[in-house]
């Protein structure tokens, strides 16, 4: 991914909704084969912890299969040459989920409601898909700071107005001192961050999180894709170096509440000092 959003502007919620060209909906690099491995591992050693499905979410996510069954040769002929072979044992989901590098969460719509019906999720930020299963955008954003009164009326509506044809993508971003894709919550540990200006560059990684929001035409499920990159703070800086001096007056819009909620109370001062060095 090649977008950078950390500008040097403080630090807010925002949605940050962008229209997808439904070319870019599924990214593949040179990691593919490594990440595919790791889902695969996932799958099938903590199937319990990174997959969940509810039969409500049946039908959407056969149509994700279908859909990324068509998408994948169509868009990428040279990693596909013919027709893409399906585990047909697997939950639609779970098999669809093992195509790609994004992990997938289908959403389905309960009276006003859009509830996380299924997903496959083997690369989390320190949360867990088992607290989030049959919960409402509310619900799945409780932790959140700020959340609720900045943009949680924005996200609902979002979902409400999305259509079939002007799917979208955002972008999340964080700081964590681990550069691996699968952070259970387990791994939360803020207190053992140990950072010094002079090795965060290779102490430090910047993680982000493509996400796009695609409405499936025959379910009416709304499917959430989001695609992880990290990269340690060195290699960032060496790609955009406005990073150093951006990354020090963005967080300094970040409340005491987010900086507890990332795990960055403790390094924050250190991170000042390394931007401003
Ligand atoms: C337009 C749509 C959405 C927006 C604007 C949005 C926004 C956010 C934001 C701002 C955060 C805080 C993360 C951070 O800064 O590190 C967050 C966290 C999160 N989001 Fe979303 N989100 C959206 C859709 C979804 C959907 C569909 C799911 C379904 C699984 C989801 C699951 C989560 C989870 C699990 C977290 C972490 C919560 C925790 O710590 O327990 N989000 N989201």
């Amino acid at each position: 991914m090649n977008y950078m959003p950390v500008d040097g502007k403080p630090d807010r919620m925002h949605v940050g909704a962008r229209v997808l060209d439904l070319t870019n909906w599924i990214e593949i690099n040179s990691d593919y084969e490594n990440d595919l491995a790791q889902k695969r591992e996932l799958l099938a050693n903590k199937h319990d912890e990174v997959f969940v499905s509810l039969p409500l979410g049946d039908g959407g996510s056969r149509e994700v299969l279908d859909l990324l069954s068509e998408h994948l040769p169509r868009v990428f002929p040279d990693c596909w040459a013919g027709e893409v072979s399906i585990d047909k044992n697997l939950h639609p989901l779970e098999a669809a989920s093992l195509l790609v590098q994004e992990d997938l969460c289908l959403m389905s719509q309960v009276g006003k409601d859009w509830i996380l019906s299924a997903a496959s999720l083997c690369f989390p930020s320190r949360w867990d898909v088992r607290d989030k299963i049959g919960k409402n955008l509310l619900g799945i954003h409780g932790p959140v700071p700020h959340y609720e009164e900045t943009i949680g009326v924005a996200t609902q509506n979002i979902f409400d107005k999305l259509t079939v044809e002007r799917p979208i993508w955002r972008v999340n971003w964080t700081v964590m001192d681990s550069g691996e894709l699968h952070q259970p919550v387990a791994v939360r540990n803020p207190d053992a961050m140990t950072v010094t200006r002079d090795n965060i560059e290779q102490t430090l990684y910047f993680r982000r999180e493509r996400q796009t929001l695609r409405k499936l035409p025959n379910s009416g499920d709304i499917l959430f894709t989001i695609r992880t990159y990290t990269e340690v703070f060195s290699d960032v800086v060496a790609r955009y170096p406005e990073f150093r001096k951006n990354l020090g007056s963005t967080l300094e819009g970040v409340t005491p509440q987010m900086a507890d909620y990332k795990g960055w109370a403790k390094i924050l001062n250190e991170i000042q000092a390394w931007s401003n060095g």
